[in-house]
């Protein structure tokens, strides 16, 4: 068996990791930890250290790690037919019984889901799709996309363009001309304290319609938002925000990606966030809990009214010019089938409503008080404590000071993990949608400590 600082010192001279500080990994200084078996919400790395990811991975392993239903379904899909494409009409039958599962899963007026491999490629796809969209209705000009501040949609060309966090641009040319930022809805650090709720969801709505009419709405052919900021934040949706945004959207015509990468398949304790905010999504992006990550899957779910566009435009023009070698992968399939079956038969939707607002609500009762917590938020399986150095004037640390780094350094040591999120001092929570009440109480007593040890 390999020695650990074998592995060390290869992964040091071979692996660029993504999201990483490429030099000082290399120079060992930062090295991440090697993982080699999960079970439940548990994992545990080559030292025998055991965690409670409350991160569930990168938000997406919802059914839990270890599921012999999911590894049985993949290793006989692999023994009976590991690959066939899907181009020119071409299935397989866990590929099409995969769409079916969606599809019943997804909101009445979808029409059909196209599957790639992750969710930046997944929105590569939904761009392109509205492009084609707008071609066939002979509006060549209307072609910008809108995203928010602090979305967060994938790291490709076009969806790191549409992701709103610098450090995604940064260096990199994004964000494409082609892409626009908008307000994010983000209460606690909205620009006029005296605003309410309401009043900053408005303010948010007149930003948008401002900058539609600076573009002019026949440029603009779409808007991509995830029901409730992630990645950037961890964030719900302030109250009447889209009750606000989408009547804007209507009256210019455009149309409304729905980024559910992350609030897709129960996490916020129903199937999809976005009939939770009464959102009625043109087409809806799917990654990580459609297969919870067992195998990777992601999907560009269109509504009729694109669908019929799209059909239009194969008639006039030919077959679709749009593909990946690994669309609907047979073994990513078999993973998102047997992972479905599995959500439903334990009830995860539902623990997720019912054990994440117990995880925000005690999260809130031990560390709310704390002279650095800004803010607890969170809603279904999604929490965020918000730190500040001043609760008064709501300034940030010091970035040289590392002091969320920190905390989660020290909740490490705690057993526990959470994620420094990358833009803030946010400490974000997404644990596996199996988590039991006890889990709960253990990450809240890490966070508790490892707050109290960093900060005093
Ligand atoms: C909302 C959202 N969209 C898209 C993506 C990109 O997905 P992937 O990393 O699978 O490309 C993510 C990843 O975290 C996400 O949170």
């Amino acid at each position: 068996m390999l020695t650990n600082d074998q592995l060390a010192k290869w992964d040091r001279d071979h692996f660029l990791h993504p999201s990483t500080h490429l030099a000082q990994h290399a120079r060992g200084e930062a090295p991440g930890r090697i993982i080699q078996t999960a079970e439940g919400s548990h994992i545990v790395d080559r030292d025998g250290n055991r965690f409670l990811d409350a991160f569930a991975g990168l938000y997406c392993v919802n059914i839990g790690y270890g599921r012999q239903e999911v590894a049985e379904a993949i290793a006989d899909q692999a023994r009976e037919l590991a690959y066939y494409h899907a181009y020119m009409g071409h299935g397989t039958e866990v590929s099409i019984t995969l769409a079916q599962m969606v599809m019943e899963r997804a909101p009445d007026h979808m029409s059909k889901v196209y599957f790639g491999l992750g969710g930046s490629d997944a929105n590569e796809t939904n761009v392109k799709l509205i492009w084609y969209y707008n071609n066939i209705l002979g509006r060549p000009e209307k072609k910008k996309i809108i995203s928010r501040w602090r979305g967060y949609h994938g790291s490709g060309l076009m969806s790191g363009s549409l992701t709103g966090l610098h450090l995604f641009h940064q260096k990199f040319d994004l964000p494409l001309s082609t892409v626009r930022h908008t307000t994010a809805p983000y209460y606690y650090r909205r620009a006029d304290v005296a605003q309410s709720e309401e009043q900053f969801s408005a303010q948010c709505a007149a930003d948008l319609e401002e900058l539609i009419e600076a573009e002019g709405a026949d440029t603009i052919a779409a808007f991509i938002a995830e029901p409730m900021l992630g990645t950037g934040g961890i964030v719900p949706p302030p109250m009447g925000y889209w009750e606000a945004i989408t009547p804007i959207l209507e009256k210019h015509d455009i149309l409304l990606i729905a980024d559910e990468v992350v609030t897709g398949f129960g996490r916020l304790g129903h199937m999809f966030g976005s009939p939770a905010y009464g959102l009625k999504p043109d087409v809806m992006t799917i990654a990580k809990g459609v297969t919870s990550a067992y195998a990777p899957l992601s999907g560009s779910i269109v509504s009729d009214k694109v669908w019929r566009v799209l059909e239009q435009g194969t008639d006039r023009f030919g077959p679709f010019g749009h593909g990946w070698t690994y669309s609907a992968h047979p073994i990513g399939a078999a993973a998102g089938v047997a992972n479905l079956k599995l959500l439903d038969s334990l009830g995860l939707v539902r623990n997720a409503g019912e054990v994440g607002p117990y995880l925000t609500r005690t999260m809130a009762e031990a560390v709310g008080e704390h002279v650095n917590v800004g803010e607890v938020r969170g809603e279904g399986m999604l929490t965020a404590v918000e730190l500040v150095a001043d609760r008064d004037t709501r300034a940030g640390f010091d970035p040289a000071d590392k002091v969320v780094p920190r905390i989660v350094a020290a909740m490490g040591r705690r057993g526990v993990i959470a994620r420094a999120m990358p833009q803030g001092d946010i400490l974000g929570y997404a644990p596996p949608l199996c988590l039991t009440r006890e889990e709960a109480d253990t990450v809240v007593t890490a966070t508790a400590e490892s707050i109290a040890e960093v900060l005093g």
